[in-house]
């Protein structure tokens, strides 16, 4: 592979722009300098285009094994750089649950035969099977996975006993999905009872599954993990009174609670249930608008650390089934970047913001290692982005297996050109190139 200058780069990089160039020796970024001129090294013209670091998602559903009718790691994977994300980090709710170490090298080789970029898998937990999960390693391993509150997959750990020893005794990150089963069944119940099960749609959705039960789990695992001293990362936060379980007065690589907010979260909020049904039923729900704002409000002010996209494909088919039956979950992965990036264009967000948010943040929350950053060493991780292109999501750029997105129809400004994968172009303009350059991350 020869080396690659990245020319006249509008970079976005550790909370400054810099127009400048970049310079790629194999797999390594070798140099970032304001001029890069070297005899026999291939010249990418980068002019008007944003480069960035490429976006590290710590939450994806890929399916695989199990239930590649929805999606595979192949599939979404290659959505993935369309979008901009060049390192993943995927659920165990697959099919069978991910829940022995044997399982999870499945998963590995599974990723390093198909990814289109870094994988990482988690490791799932139930309410037995602590010894598997004890014997994960966190070097090469993103994270211990815990359904706090049932969801896709039936991978609840409720036993008391079960959620001690997890907190006591995983040295390494525990991410929680954190839903009280109680509050939810109650509000089920209630719901059925009231209106009777067929008159019940998605518009009561954030209302069953309320933001109390969202608040009772998140402050649980919050006191679980105080008690215990354990790493605990709570995932897609959507509601305003979960933040004040989160600080933002020291560096984020030194808390020992972090949180994670999602791109739907951001996004959509309580109404837009009337207009998309089931196709955004999603776990935690989108709740009502005042939320919406307020984690927006967390999210700029680092009380919500990092941004994810929680991409999870299912059928059309299956999302066609009246509430109750329609599985939760929204595919997001390829279209993440430009909401964002939509955000931005309001004037809400900062270009260096989305990257410290989507990047950088993520990177040190797991303690990723040489990645996530434009910095000289590290692994050539890259995405181009024209921010001015506009362009419409339909069908016949939507990329996911599952062949829709809750965005259809949705106006973008700007659009990820070309992404590299350890310094190999992966994705260019609409095409994806080359399939097994990635590597499994290292933290
Ligand atoms: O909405 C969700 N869908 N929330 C989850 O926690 C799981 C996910 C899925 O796997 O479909």
């Amino acid at each position: 592979m020869s080396k690659l200058v990245f020319k006249n780069a509008r970079i976005v990089n550790e909370n400054q722009i810099i127009e400048g160039d970049l310079l790629v020796d194999n797999e390594r970024i070798e140099k970032i300098a304001g001029n890069i001129d070297l005899a026999g090294a291939k010249e990418i013209d980068c002019k008007g285009k944003m480069l960035m670091p490429g976006i590290v998602d710590d939450q994806v559903h890929f399916r695989e094994p199990g239930l590649t009718y929805k999606a595979d790691v192949a599939s979404e994977s290659a959505a993935a750089i369309a979008g901009g994300v060049t390192s993943f980090m995927e659920m165990p709710n697959t099919k069978p649950s991910c829940l022995t170490q044997e399982l999870l090298q499945d998963k590995y080789d599974i990723g390093a035969n198909t990814a289109h970029c870094n994988y990482s898998f988690f490791m799932g937990a139930s309410n037995d099977n602590i010894e598997e999960v004890l014997k994960t390693d966190p070097k090469t391993v993103c994270g211990v996975k815990v359904f706090m509150g049932s969801s896709t997959g039936n991978m609840l750990v409720d036993s008391p006993t079960t959620l001690t020893n997890i907190f006591s005794k995983v040295d390494m990150l525990i991410a929680t999905h954190c839903e009280d089963e109680a509050t939810i069944r109650k509000n089920t119940e209630w719901y059925k009872s009231t209106f009777g099960e067929e008159n019940i749609d998605a518009k009561e959705h954030p209302y069953i599954r309320n933001v109390e039960g969202c608040y009772l789990s998140s402050s649980m695992a919050a006191d679980l993990a105080k008690k215990h001293d354990a790493r605990l990362h709570i995932l897609h936060i959507s509601t305003a009174k979960e933040l004040e379980l989160f600080r933002n007065d020291i560096p984020l690589k030194e808390k020992r609670i972090t949180s994670e907010v999602c791109v739907h979260h951001l996004h959509f909020d309580a109404e837009d249930y009337i207009r998309l049904g089931n196709k955004v039923k999603c776990n935690p729900a989108i709740k009502e608008r005042y939320n919406r704002e307020a984690l927006f409000e967390a999210l700029l002010d680092d009380r919500l650390d990092i941004i994810a996209t929680d991409h999870a494909p299912h059928t059309m088919e299956e999302k066609s089934n009246p509430y109750f039956s329609a599985p939760s979950g929204l595919p997001l992965i390829q279209h993440t970047l430009n909401v964002m990036l939509g955000f931005y264009q309001e004037g809400k967000i900062s270009l260096e913001k989305i990257i410290e948010k989507m990047c950088h943040a993520p990177t040190d929350c797991f303690g990723l290692k040489e990645r996530g950053y434009l910095r000289e060493g590290y692994y050539a991780d890259l995405a181009l982005v024209d921010l001015e292109e506009e362009w419409t999501v339909n069908k016949s750029n939507i990329l996911y297996k599952c062949g829709w997105s809750p965005l259809e129809d949705a106006k973008m400004k700007g659009r990820v050109t070309d992404t590299y994968v350890n310094g190999h172009l992966v994705y260019q303009n609409g095409k994806v190139l080359q399939q097994g350059k990635g590597m499994r991350l290292m933290f």
